[in-house]
């Protein structure tokens, strides 16, 4: 599968042969998948439509509620999650395409002894939400945006932050929140 870049953000293209496969089997499966998809370093197995998108796997069948659903059309960021590593859109991913991959959702961003990550810490001392709805979808852009080397100067952590709306607005203290996490993942 390729993927490309859409304002910060990976699609994942579907299959070239326009066929999921089913689990092991190897099959084309025309109604149920069973897939086992890898979430915070667990396996999970579930039986999901082909058309069951990776947001809705996670809030509606592991609840997984975490990961926030907006538009559902891509344009808010609500719902960014990473496969491999890159942050991804969940509301315009197939659960299906990300069989295999390791997949990070906020739930899985602090320590297991609970130490948060150097930018929910960051979020919070900035005081970088109001309503909070957008928040987990900002968390996961800005832990992908500081990896990626784009967090240099505010007007890049605006740019590279921009596939993620926060209706409160915000943005001075999201910036702020991205600027300090980068600071002191830096140091
Ligand atoms: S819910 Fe996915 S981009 Fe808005
Ligand atoms: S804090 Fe309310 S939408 Fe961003």
């Amino acid at each position: 599968m390729t993927s490309q870049t859409h304002a910060g953000q990976t699609i994942i293209d579907p299959p070239e042969d326009g066929h999921f496969r089913n689990g092991s089997t190897n099959q084309p499966s025309p109604t149920t998948l069973s897939l086992h998809l890898t979430i915070n370093g667990e396996t999970h197995a579930l039986d999901v439509e082909p058309r069951v998108t990776l947001l809705d796997a996670l809030r509606e069948r592991l609840h997984l509620t975490g990961t926030k659903k907006g538009c559902d059309q891509g344009q808010c960021g609500a719902c960014t999650v990473h496969v491999d590593g890159e942050r991804v859109l969940a509301c315009l991913t197939l659960a299906a395409q990300v069989e295999g991959r390791s997949i990070t959702t906020i739930e899985g961003l602090a320590d297991e002894d609970g130490t948060l990550h150097a930018v929910q810490a960051a979020f919070l001392e900035q005081d970088a939400f109001q309503c909070g709805y957008c928040t987990p979808g900002q968390i996961m852009s800005a832990v992908a945006c500081i990896r990626e080397g784009h967090a240099g100067s505010d007007e890049e952590i605006r740019e590279y932050m921009a596939g993620n709306l926060c209706r409160c607005g915000a943005y001075p203290h999201i910036v702020a929140a991205v600027r300090q996490a980068a600071r002191e993942l830096r140091s």
